[in-house]
């Protein structure tokens, strides 16, 4: 195995199963550094990570989808905010909401606010236990099954359908989409063809529903989307509309179902959590928070230094590439006491970075919290005991776990479980 002086972050499988002592080995150079690739500077700090987030002025987000890869221009002078302007093209990965900085951002964010409202959370919850019922009632007298494909995957999607008001008769089609679509973001194995993107797919059926309801008005959640306003009262474009649908399957699904596998993968590993959290439910809210700073979804994320500064003590030119490492900056000793410990009772839990922070903070965080309580209670509701399927990850103490490869996601590639029903 190469050092991890040598090793390359962003193509090396080896990293994938475990890569915190490569985060520590990183930390132990400063909170800050240079990585020897791609001129990118990996922060690990807590402190120096929360700054980034929350500095918008300094750091654009141009690069959030991008990752390490050369610009696809060379920065010139001591501000580079319009060169990043006039080179995005119409290349999806520089125009979605993630990588845009205000005042675009500002402009879809508001959009995107005005579709999550309280009262359409609220009912999609509602929606969340039927649905969970329903979904476990499918599985629960076979003993046995991977979690992911059978249970977390098409329910973080119907959830999004359900938000966005797509018609139930269409759920099973959005379903087999994204089934068949597997892991995307940030893989280390290459890029996915763009026609076995889902995202392309499901542009095409908001695009019918969208302009639909714009003719032919009806009281449903598809028609309140499709008359969405922007702030200042004129009719949103269909582009934005069908955009940020779009953007809200692709943000919403990996993301959750990943750490609904991490939170089961914990209670696997130890009984007697498992059986404290089935006696005492009020402690489920810290337990999913601490789950979400142990493995939370978002391993790094990107930022690009639009002006001369200095983070860390390394100092940054216009145009250098951050990569803030999330899944670092929740294990940073200086804010979380024993942080490679899991402690659901941890009283600052909830201040992981695992969502993000400032303008592109996660908005579907209240939604991704209520899917993680809501498949828990229901697991926890119609089983007696859950475990690792031995047969498919082996014995405590030697446990074979494979991990989706990818340097911007964390997370199980299959979880293999055994569950006894309630009589
Ligand atoms: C456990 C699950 C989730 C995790 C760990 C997660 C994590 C994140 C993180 C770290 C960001 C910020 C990225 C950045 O600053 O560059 C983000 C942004 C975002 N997330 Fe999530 N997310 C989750 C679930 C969801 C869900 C369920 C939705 C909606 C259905 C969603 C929608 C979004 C959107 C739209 C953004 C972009 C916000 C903006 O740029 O203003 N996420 N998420």
């Amino acid at each position: 195995m190469q050092s991890f002086e040598e090793i390359d972050f962003f193509s090396d499988n080896s990293l994938t199963y475990d890569p915190q002592p490569y985060f520590e080995y990183l930390r132990s150079k400063g909170p800050a550094v240079r990585l020897p690739q791609r001129g990118v500077v990996a922060v690990t700090g807590y402190d120096e990570g929360l700054a980034i987030f929350r500095n918008e002025e300094r750091y654009s987000s141009y690069n959030a989808a991008y990752g390490p890869n050369p610009l696809p221009f060379e920065p010139v002078g001591d501000d580079i905010t319009d060169q990043i302007a006039s080179n995005r093209g119409d290349r999806s990965t520089f125009n979605m909401i993630s990588t845009y900085d205000p005042p675009d951002h500002t402009r879809l964010r508001l959009l995107l606010k005005g579709l999550l409202t309280p009262k359409r959370l609220l009912e999609n919850e509602q929606f969340m236990w039927r649905l969970a019922d329903g979904m476990i009632d499918e599985f629960i007298g076979q003993g046995s099954m991977e979690f992911i494909s059978g249970f977390a995957g098409p329910f973080a999607t119907l959830v999004v359908a359900d938000l966005l008001g797509v018609p139930e008769e269409d759920h099973k089609k959005f379903r087999r989409i994204f089934t068949e679509a597997g892991m995307r973001l940030g893989s280390i194995d290459g890029v996915p063809p763009q026609e076995s993107n889902p995202l392309t797919r499901i542009t095409g059926h908001f695009y019918e529903y969208i302009e639909d309801r714009r003719k032919n008005p009806r009281k449903d959640v598809m028609t309140d989307l499709a008359l969405t306003k922007y702030p200042d009262g004129s009719l949103a474009s269909v582009d934005d509309i069908v955009n940020l649908s779009a953007f809200l399957f692709a943000a919403g699904q990996e993301t959750t179902v990943r750490v609904m596998a991490a939170m089961l993968m914990f209670l696997c590993e130890d009984p007697a959590l498992q059986a404290r959290l089935r006696a005492e439910r009020s402690l489920i809210p810290n337990f999913i928070e601490e789950t979400l700073r142990m493995e939370g979804t978002v391993k790094t994320g990107f930022r690009l230094n639009k002006v001369q500064t200095e983070i860390g003590g390394v100092e940054l030119d216009p145009g250098t590439p951050l990569m803030l490492v999330i899944s670092a900056m929740n294990r940073d000793p200086a804010k979380f006491e024993s942080p490679h410990e899991f402690r659901p009772d941890r009283s600052n839990a909830r201040e992981h970075l695992a969502f993000g922070r400032g303008i592109h903070a996660c908005i579907g965080a209240p939604l991704a919290r209520a899917e993680l309580k809501v498949t828990l209670e229901r697991m926890f509701d119609q089983t007696s005991d859950i475990r690792f399927d031995e047969a498919k990850h082996g014995p405590a103490g030697s446990r074979k776990l494979d991990y989706v490869p990818s340097y911007q996601a964390r997370g199980l590639a299959e979880l293999h479980i055994v569950h006894d029903a309630k009589a």
